[in-house]
């Protein structure tokens, strides 16, 4: 029986099905080779492969499976180990989660949870809306920033307040039209739709209503991750919890013009119909210098192999100092490579489709999770990680968000293909010339490309 010997070394190499670490010499992976049923030895060598998470399927390159496009069950089979689940079982979270059930071979360590579904959020339910959050009591590893899913329906009112922490918005739907004050007295005013963003600087008082024809929703995020968003400061609650005569005095009218104002907060309401924005500016209105919103997807976006992005921080929307994001649409068979952000926690939020993230946390830990259209991920920073398409026929649709002023990453390819080739060699490829030669001609003159196609 002859084996091609790159296939015999790469078996070797990944110490498969060898339990061991130490790398035995070739006739002895040989031997060890021969004790695996032939049946088996085919599947190795890509030949007749059993389905995933079948007990004859091998994969030494844990290959991603998206369990949800082909409507697999997962199941802890890999390579030759595992069993299947006797005990009770949550279906639909296992094959939204096949990298949990089925981890990769290269996975290690215990790491803290870096998954949340708005799905599993409480949902307050409000006059013509709703709101949901994911906090770090939600997520304990959401600790720098905190995010929240709004859906105002036409003409709702999300009432005027503020708050201790910043808030950047991107919308996901619909129109809004949103309103703000500055420091200065300086007045905001603008409608947006899908794909812009606003930002108000922390206790910045504001307003949001949804525009015809269906209002809007919208992802927030503060710059804290133990904000609540029960906790803002709204005019309806404080006017409730101060004496009328006390309202009279300041607003220079008689106590019982308060009479009939709600006794408690409004919060998320029906309200009328707005105007243009140029009829309804008050007699005062001041403009701000300040310019609190921001088209992002009218940015023209880097186009790569892979797909593009849009990066927005203060360079581009100034007045967004502390909340830095980065805008993906991952295309077919693409990858947004190996790199790491060394300034803030990622906070991603995913629009669509499927994907497999890895997180490389040193000291040999790694653990692999699965996200899909609502689900929220955190990876906190200098941790190296990816993110992987897994769907066939989704794009996958990713914001990457950051409490920073600037969106900052390094690229793995472009830290090796800016290393001495030599040392590059050393590292990886000792001992195999040819892997070495390879690689190295992969990564001549790399440049950063946030988004590769495979
Ligand atoms: C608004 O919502 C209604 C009811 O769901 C729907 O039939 C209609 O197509 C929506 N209009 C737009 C412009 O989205
Ligand atoms: C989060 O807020 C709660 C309530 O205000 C407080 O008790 C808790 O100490 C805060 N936690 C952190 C980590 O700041
Ligand atoms: C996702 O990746 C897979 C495999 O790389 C590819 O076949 C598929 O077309 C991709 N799908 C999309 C929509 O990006």
């Amino acid at each position: 029986m002859h084996f091609p010997s790159s296939s015999l070394q790469a078996l070797v190499h990944l110490g498969l099905l060898l339990g061991a670490s130490a790398v035995p010499a070739p006739d002895q992976a040989l031997q060890q080779l021969m004790r695996i049923p032939a049946s088996n030895r085919q599947q190795i060598f890509g030949h007749a492969a059993a389905p995933p998470f079948t007990p004859d399927h091998r994969d030494p390159y844990d290959h991603k499976v998206d369990s949800v496009g082909e409507n697999r069950q997962p199941l802890p089979f890999r390579n030759g180990h595992g069993a299947t689940v006797q005990g009770p079982r949550n279906k639909d979270r296992e094959r939204q989660n096949p990298d949990m059930v089925r981890p990769p071979s290269t996975d290690h360590g215990s790491m803290s949870n870096m998954r949340w579904s708005f799905a599993d959020s409480h949902t307050r339910i409000e006059e013509g809306g709703w709101t949901r959050q994911t906090t770090i009591r939600e997520l304990p590893t959401s600790r720098e920033l905190a995010g929240v899913n709004m859906r105002l329906d036409e003409g709702v009112i999300r009432e005027l307040h503020w708050h201790t922490e910043a808030e950047w918005a991107y919308i996901l739907a619909g129109r809004v039209r949103v309103t703000g004050l500055d420091p200065d007295g300086g007045s905001f005013m603008d409608d947006l739709e899908a794909g812009d963003l606003w930002y108000f600087p922390a206790g910045h008082p504001h307003s949001l209503q949804g525009l015809s024809p269906n209002g809007t929703e919208f992802l927030l995020i503060f710059d804290d991750g133990n904000f609540s968003e029960e906790s803002t400061f709204l005019l309806t609650d404080w006017m409730a919890h101060t004496p009328k005569s006390v309202l009279a005095e300041n607003f220079r009218v008689k106590p019982d013009t308060f009479k009939s104002i709600p006794d408690s907060e409004k919060y998320i309401f029906q309200g009328s119909m707005p105007d243009s924005i140029e009829r309804e500016k008050p007699r005062g209105f001041k403009k701000s210098k300040l310019q609190f919103t921001h088209h992002m997807d009218a940015q023209e976006p880097m186009r790569t192999s892979g797909g593009s992005v849009r990066i927005t921080d203060s360079t581009n929307f100034p007045i967004s100092k502390t909340v830095a994001a980065a805008h993906l649409e991952i295309q077919p068979g693409a990858i947004r490579e190996m790199h790491w952000h060394p300034n803030a926690d990622e906070w991603s939020y995913f629009k669509k489709g499927r994907a497999r993230v890895t997180i490389f946390a040193a000291e040999g830990n790694a653990r692999t999770f699965n996200y899909m259209a609502g689900d929220v991920g955190i990876v906190p920073r200098n941790m190296g990680h990816f993110i992987e398409n897994l769907s066939d026929d989704e794009p996958l649709e990713v914001l990457e968000i950051f409490r920073a002023d600037k969106f900052q990453d390094f690229s793995l390819f472009q830290w090796l293909g800016e290393t001495p080739r030599r040392m590059v060699a050393d590292h990886i490829f000792a001992g195999d010339p040819k892997a070495a030669e390879e690689f190295l001609k992969q990564i001549e003159g790399a440049e950063k490309e946030p988004l590769k196609d495979a």
